[in-house]
This record gives structure tokens, C-alpha cells and sequence, in this order.
């Protein structure tokens, strides 16, 4: 049962990333993180001068077949987890995944950071429980998953409204430090976002949204697969914004921006992604924000830099 002490209205999700950081992470403590993951949480965290442990993600999320090693060998403090339509890589945490994610938490005693800003916007499949409702039907250990979300991806991004959900004792310590660095987010804001979610305005949007973005999503998957040039790898999301592509080993993706750029299409290299390096070969693209005609010129500019760059390779 989640009451009002459960929840704090932060800043958009990022503040409350800030917020787990000032009261959870001292230097040194360790943070499993998945990998690629969210480049703004390692960000959040940085000044708390954790260590971070990465765990790969596959087509099916963070890979808990290696988990229990890990947990084992390197008692992290925390995990954080992006179950829906990750970013940057657009994978979902299957169903079996997430009850092996809450049981070995719980066996090794290591709370869950569960950040989900994407959820809402799913385009094929079934919604898939939460990390927080797997832990609450557990009665034991109810309590180890703080839950994240936000308006940003749903209704405006400048809005900054987000939320945290948790057991009562850590949202308390969340509200003291929140108030010496704000005292509170904006009433204003918090009002609009009210008054925007409380009819049936939201839900509706949440729709057309959906709707908008698998299109896109369909339009630029279909144009990669007619252009890109044979030895690149990518997901296919099921919600979300993002598709991770995965280069041949011995292409870099920093230098193909360069490239890129003379063309005038852009993607964000991988490598910041990976918390301990790695990842030189893989970026992201976004396909939400781009209208349609940008998306074709976009993705038919990006696969003739991509060839040419493949048939340069090939002759050394
Ligand atoms: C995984 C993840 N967490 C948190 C955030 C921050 O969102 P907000 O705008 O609510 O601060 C983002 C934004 O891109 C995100 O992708």
C-alpha cells in the first residue's frame, strides 16, 4: 500500500537521481548499473564519487544469468535498473528477469533503483509489472525498490515535474535534503500538471503519442533495413524513443560523427553510455523527435556515410 508518505514530487526525474545520490552514495560505495545506461544518472551521481559495476544488457534487458556473480563478488550498495525501453539501447527487462532481478536483490540485501520514464509509451506487447510491484507482492521484503517516473516524456519536458515512490524512511531523507536545495518543486508547476492529469486529457495524449511514435519508430526501422550496409546490428524497440545501433568492432562511432556532421545528420556515440569504457562501436538514435521527411533524409544520409566509411575500412 503506497500512501502520501511514500511519494516526493521532485524536479523531473533527474532531481531525483541528484537526491539518491546526496543521501544513499558516499565515496567508494559501489552502484551495479546496467550497460549502456542512462549517461545522465552517471552524471547525477559522479560528485558522490561512486564505483560503478556494469552488468551487459541484451535483447531482453540487464543480463541476470551473470548477476548473481557479480552481487557475490562485489556487494554493491545499489542497483539501478531501467526495465522499459532503456535508455540509451531501447530493450525491455523481460518478465523472467525481473523476478530474478527482485530475488537476487533481496537475497543479497541491495536495493533497486528503478527508473522508468519510458513506460507509458509502449507501441507493441503487454505492459510488464514493475520492478516495485514484483517487490510489494513480495511481503517480505517490500520496501527495497524506489520507483521513478516523470511527466517529461509524457506531456512537456520543460515542465521538470517527476516523482519518487519508496519506503517512508528513505523518502523522509529525500524531502530534508530536497528542501535545502529548493524547498519544494514549483506549486505552479505541479498545478498545471495536475489539472492536465486529473481529466482525461493525459490518457488521451498518452494515445495519440503511442499512435505518433510507432510510426516513426516502424518508418525508421524500415529505412535502416533497406540502407544500412550489411554488419550493423540493431534493436527494435517495443516503446520508448531510442534505437542502439551496433557497429562492426573495429569502427568508432566519435569519429563517424565527425563524419557524419559534414552531412549534416547526427547521433550520440555509445561510449558515453559505458560507465567503465567500452562501447566505441555502438550510438543511438532518436526517433520521436524527428518529423517523418527528417527521418527518411536523416537515415538515407547517415547509411551512405556509414557505407562509404565500411568501404574505406574494407580497402586498409
Ligand atoms: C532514463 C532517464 N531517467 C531520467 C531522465 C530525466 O528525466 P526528467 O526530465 O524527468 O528529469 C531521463 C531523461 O532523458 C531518462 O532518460
Amino acid at each position: 500500500v503506497c500512501g502520501i508518505e511514500n511519494i516526493l514530487i521532485t524536479s523531473g526525474s533527474q532531481q531525483a537521481l541528484d537526491l539518491i545520490g546526496k543521501v544513499m552514495v558516499n565515496p567508494g560505495d559501489r552502484i551495479l548499473v546496467e550497460e549502456p545506461t542512462y549517461v545522465g544518472a552517471l552524471q547525477a551521481w559522479r560528485p558522490y564519487e561512486p564505483a560503478y559495476i556494469p552488468v551487459p544488457v541484451d535483447n531482453a534487458g540487464m543480463r541476470t544469468d551473470l548477476l548473481e556473480s557479480v552481487l557475490r563478488e562485489t556487494h554493491p550498495k545499489l542497483i539501478y535498473a531501467l526495465p522499459n525501453f532503456q535508455n540509451p539501447s531501447g530493450v525491455t527487462l523481460s518478465n523472467k528477469r525481473r523476478v530474478e532481478l527482485i530475488d537476487l536483490a533481496e537475497r543479497y540485501g541491495v536495493p533497486i533503483i528503478e527508473d522508468d520514464p519510458y513506460g507509458q509509451l509502449r507501441y507493441e506487447g503487454d505492459h510488464e509489472c514493475s520492478l516495485f510491484a514484483l517487490d510489494a507482492m513480495k511481503s517480505k521484503t517490500s520496501g527495497s525498490v524506489l520507483y521513478l517516473s516523470t511527466f517529461s516524456k509524457t506531456l512537456c519536458p520543460g515542465l521538470r515535474v517527476g516523482w519518487v515512490v519508496g519506503p517512508e524512511s528513505v523518502i523522509r531523507q529525500m524531502v530534508q535534503a530536497k528542501q535545502g536545495m529548493d524547498l519544494h518543486t514549483s506549486t505552479f508547476v505541479q498545478m498545471l500538471a495536475y489539472e492536465t492529469a486529473r481529466g482525461d486529457f493525459l490518457d488521451q495524449h498518452i494515445q495519440q503519442l503511442r499512435r505518433a511514435y510507432a510510426v516513426q519508430r516502424d518508418f525508421m526501422l524500415a529505412l535502416m533495413a533497406d540502407h544500412f550496409p550489411p554488419g550493423i546490428k540493431w534493436t527494435r524497440p517495443a516503446g520508448g524513443l531510442f534505437i542502439w545501433v551496433t557497429l562492426p568492432r573495429d569502427m568508432n562511432s566519435t569519429t563517424l560523427l565527425k563524419k557524419a556532421l559534414e552531412h549534416r545528420v547526427a547521433f550520440v556515440p555509445g561510449n558515453e553510455f559505458y560507465p567503465c569504457g567500452g562501447g566505441e562501436n555502438t550510438f543511438r538514435l532518436n526517433f520521436s523527435y524527428p518529423s517523418m521527411e527528417d527521418i527518411e533524409m536523416g537515415i538515407r544520409r547517415l547509411a551512405a556515410v556509414l557505407t562509404q566509411e565500411m568501404q574505406l575500412i574494407a580497402q586498409t
